[in-house]
């Protein structure tokens, strides 16, 4: 989607900031012992109230109003019976759609007591996330994204995952530009333009490097590869002449 209209912007926000508002008020009602299901009914309840509907279930006939992933499970992670634990590293993603708009954002968490590593990995994701978002400004390359999140990895001594891109939003879930990459990548030549309204998401990890499907009879599901720990950032934003307007913040 590319806003060109006031009332577009304010559309785009609103439902930015219901997303926002789900995931903050998940990751509060989080507690070792409950289940992944509980955690996503709560998510489920507050869209409906907020009269909007569950991207996931919307677009892919997705089997949870949010997307849950815990520890080894790094994206898509479905929600069930899978008990949370005091240390586990968590992963909420909420996308949902209000008057046609759509907005999409996530957030990783570790439950409880935090292991020293884990915590530093979700401080650094944010920053990587932000490094990226820094880069945005109207006519200039989408590629610096990349660039931006690429080095604050190498300097941190982290690893990128590499099939998990960033992408447009708006009009649908998944929209044009398709596939931005948060890595390196020298073939991309688009340029973010005036008003382009798109995902940055870096998949920051202490050794992953590609996103692969957990189990054969788990379509959803994504692990690392090599298994290792991975956070992700996700925030909907538009690109202006000043930098990006953030949308998917709660207040
Ligand atoms: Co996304
Ligand atoms: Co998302």
């Amino acid at each position: 989607m590319t806003i060109t209209t006031e009332e577009q912007l304010e559309q785009l926000k609103a439902i930015g900031r219901i997303c926002a508002i789900t995931r903050d008020a998940m990751a509060s009602a989080m507690r070792p012992g409950m289940t992944t299901l509980e955690l996503d009914e709560i998510g489920a309840r507050l869209l409906a109230e907020h009269g909007a509907q569950s991207a996931p279930i919307v677009t892919y006939d997705f089997p949870g109003a949010t997307c849950i992933s815990v520890n080894e499970e790094i994206a898509h992670g479905i929600p069930g019976d899978r008990i949370l634990r005091d240390g586990d590293l968590i992963n909420i993603d909420v996308s949902a759609v209000k008057d046609g708009v759509f907005a999409d954002c996530g957030s990783s968490y570790v439950l409880g007591n935090a292991d020293q590593r884990l915590a530093n990995l979700c401080r650094d994701g944010k920053k990587a996330m932000w490094a990226g978002i820094r880069t945005v400004k109207s006519g200039a390359p989408l590629s610096d994204i990349g660039d931006a999140i690429g080095k604050f990895a190498k300097k941190g001594g982290y690893t990128l995952i590499r099939n998990l891109a960033s992408h447009g939003v708006g009009d649908s879930l998944h929209d044009e530009p398709g596939e931005i990459a948060t890595w390196p990548d020298r073939s991309e030549r688009r340029r973010m333009t005036d008003g382009l309204v798109f995902t940055i998401e870096p998949f920051l990890s202490l050794g992953g490097r590609m996103a692969d499907q957990k189990s054969d009879d788990d379509e959803w599901t994504l692990v690392s590869a090599p298994a290792a720990p991975c956070v992700q950032y996700e925030h909907t934003i538009v690109a202006t002449p000043r930098g990006a307007i953030v949308v998917t913040i709660a207040d």
